[in-house]
């Protein structure tokens, strides 16, 4: 099946910014260990990263006429604000883990509302990078369970 790993805004920073919250690992080593964990379970990913909300939703709904089978998906500041993006992700109705790098309910008081969760098969954050594999070992092992996409 074809996953789809999702990145909103400032994702493209990742490495330099704000490393003592995002930690050091570049948003292409995190794509390049996402697509080998997909392909070594037989699986293909494709990536976007995107600092524009409408870009994203563009994503989500080409996703639909793409036949892509789950997506994996850290909204970053979108989380928070985006009914648009929720909205898109509804519509296309193709299953999704949301994740965090950094774990949002310990931060501000703006972190702690998702316009994504109560959407998603599940929600992951706060282990940095590892949050990344995680979400994707949820997705592949969602998808074995039930690979007709219920
Ligand atoms: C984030 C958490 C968000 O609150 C923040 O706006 C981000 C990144 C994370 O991965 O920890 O940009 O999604």
């Amino acid at each position: 099946a074809r996953l789809l790993l999702l990145h909103g805004p400032n994702l493209n920073l990742l490495g330099t910014r704000e490393p003592e919250i995002y930690g050091a690992t570049t948003l292409d080593e995190i794509n390049r260990e996402a697509r080998r964990l997909c392909e070594d379970a037989g699986h293909q990913l494709e990536t976007f990263q995107s600092n524009s909300e409408g870009a994203l939703v563009d994503r989500v709904q080409a996703a639909r006429e793409e036949g892509i089978a789950f997506i994996v998906i850290n909204p970053a500041a979108y989380t928070h604000t985006s009914v648009a993006l929720r909205d898109a992700l509804a519509a296309v109705a193709i299953p999704f883990i949301e994740l965090h790098l950094s774990n949002p309910h310990a931060r501000e008081a703006f972190r702690h509302r998702s316009y994504l969760s109560d959407l998603a098969r599940g929600v992951i954050c706060g282990f940095g990078a590892h949050s990344y594999t995680l979400a994707l070992q949820a997705a592949l092992q969602q998808l074995a369970a039930a690979p007709q996409n219920p």
